[in-house]
């Protein structure tokens, strides 16, 4: 069985960063959900978003995520903020191994993202509003998603990392 490591959560929680600092601890393979979706579109994101809309790239995006728990060794996984949004989805990143929810608020979310131009749920209008009711909507997705759930509010990158691999390891991942 797949017995990778898969982090949720909101745009700007520290998925990637976490992520990639994650696997070169354990010696495994990173691998980004939203860089195999470019990969297979052949463009951005956001610039999918703008040509074809948010559903076609869920399509594409639940493609992707019904592939990871068949990678043929375990990796650590970042996904998307909304990989969630579906239960298929949810299903598929459970079977992928142990699931972590980085969780931050809506509020500290805004201040990271504030000058990011990648995410096109975030451009234009009102951010924060648009980050609260990502908040109300997915919260108790991510923790339904979730075996463990962090909060990154203040813990630094490299503490993140730790709280993981201590995690990982009581509950006997072999790490
Ligand atoms: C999305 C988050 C993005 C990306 C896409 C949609 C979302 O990933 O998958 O823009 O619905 O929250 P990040 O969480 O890495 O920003």
């Amino acid at each position: 069985m797949p017995n990778s490591t898969v982090l949720v959560g909101l745009p700007g929680s520290g998925k990637t960063t976490v992520g990639r600092q994650l696997a070169r601890r354990l010696g495994v393979l990173f691998v980004d959900s939203d860089q195999m979706i470019e990969q297979r579109i052949g463009t951005s994101i956001r610039h999918f978003f703008e040509m074809y809309g948010e559903d076609a790239f869920r399509d594409v995006e639940q493609i992707v995520i019904e592939e990871l728990p068949a990678l043929v060794e375990p990796a650590v996984i970042s996904t998307g903020g909304g990989a969630i949004l579906r239960s298929k989805n949810r299903l598929s990143l459970r079977k992928s191994g142990r699931v972590f929810y980085l969780k931050s608020s809506p509020e500290d979310l805004f201040h990271r993202l504030k000058h990011d131009t990648s995410r096109p749920l975030l451009q234009g209008g009102d951010p924060l509003a648009k980050l609260r009711e990502m908040y109300e909507v997915r919260d108790p997705l991510y923790r339904e998603t979730a075996h463990f759930t962090l909060e990154t509010g203040r813990p630094s990158v490299a503490k993140l990392v730790n709280m993981i691999i201590m995690q990982l390891e009581l509950s006997g991942d072999g790490v």
